[in-house]
């Protein structure tokens, strides 16, 4: 029998924080959402039923299956009612004060002087977020990956203020009920995947505007030539225009080197909502 931790706690329900959700309560765990409002409650719930309900329209599970995980779930606007998270997973966008804000309102909400805080952060100093919380030792990276129900890759980093034990606690929890595979990964922006996917998206933005090639002439051949499941201009409609931009922002913070800076393409596209499949429209539409 798991004798980690069962009460789980994800802050932030969007693309990730949905998919989070939707894997802890299907391996069994007492899942509490938190979103950032009032009316967001109604939303977030809609969002985690209907993909649960869609994996049994399609038979991926059985109806009671995905009936017992959506009662595993519970939505809030009020992080108070976090007190008895034992481990939460953090996955509000990608801004290092709204996380910092996040994190040290947490740690002065969990009962659990043990609880472990997991950030989804794709480019910020793991560190940085420790030091927000009077647990620094208990603060830990775990970068899933999107869809995250689908993807088994969790990147976990620990920082030079992370504990054995948070790190032990944190494997085991993702690759026993939640059925992950890990890799680790040095607290460095972008972790592994992303210090080398994100030059390789920009390069593709790029491409794009400077009429080098569109982005179906580019997605075609990444697919076709290089057996990439998904071409690159698509891909950043899937992890969200916005996103990217924060993450590429976020990197090239830390190295200066050009291959991360903010093609004025991907900023503008940011800038004017059109955020990809998200927002229904990025290098491709998608009516919804
Ligand atoms: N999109 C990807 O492919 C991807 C992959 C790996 C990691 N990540 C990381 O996951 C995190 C979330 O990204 P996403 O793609 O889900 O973004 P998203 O925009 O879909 O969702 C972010 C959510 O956080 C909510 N939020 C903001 N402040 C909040 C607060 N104080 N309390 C509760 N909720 C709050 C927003 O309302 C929004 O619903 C980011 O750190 C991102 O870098 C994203």
């Amino acid at each position: 029998m798991n004798d980690g931790p069962s009460r789980i706690g994800v802050v932030g329900c969007g693309l990730m924080g949905a998919g989070i959700a939707e894997i802890c309560a299907r391996a069994g765990l007492d899942v509490l959402v938190a979103v950032s409002g009032p009316s967001s409650v109604d939303r977030a719930r809609r969002r985690v039923a209907d993909s649960l309900s869609r994996l049994a329209d399609k038979g991926k599970i059985d109806r009671e299956e995905a009936d017992a995980a959506a009662r595993r779930i519970r939505i809030t606007s009020a992080l108070e009612d976090f007190a008895d998270r034992e481990f939460v997973f953090e996955s509000v966008t990608e801004n290092e004060t709204t996380k910092a804000e996040v994190f040290t309102a947490l740690d002065g909400v969990l009962r659990d002087s043990d609880a472990i805080l997991a950030t989804n952060t794709s480019s910020l100093p793991i560190v940085r977020l420790a030091k927000a919380t009077r647990r620094p030792e208990r603060v830990i990276g775990t970068h899933f990956f999107n869809p995250v129900p689908v993807l088994p890759l969790v990147e976990v980093t620990a920082s030079l203020l992370t504990s054995e034990e948070t790190l032990h606690t944190t494997e085991a929890l993702l690759t026993g009920p939640l059925g992950k595979q890990v890799i680790r990964s040095r607290d460095r922006a972008g972790f592994i995947v992303n210090a080398l996917l994100v030059p390789y998206l920009l390069s593709a933005v790029r491409m794009v505007e400077s009429g080098h090639a569109t982005a179906e002439e580019i997605d075609t051949g990444m697919t076709l030539g290089c057996a990439h499941p998904i071409g690159p201009l698509r891909l950043i409609d899937l992890i969200g225009v916005d996103t990217l931009t924060q993450v590429a922002s976020g990197l090239y913070e830390e190295y200066r080197d050009p291959v991360y800076s903010v093609p004025p393409l991907l900023a503008r596209m940011a800038d004017g909502g059109l955020l990809g499949r998200k927002s229904g429209q990025g290098f491709y539409a998608y009516p919804s």
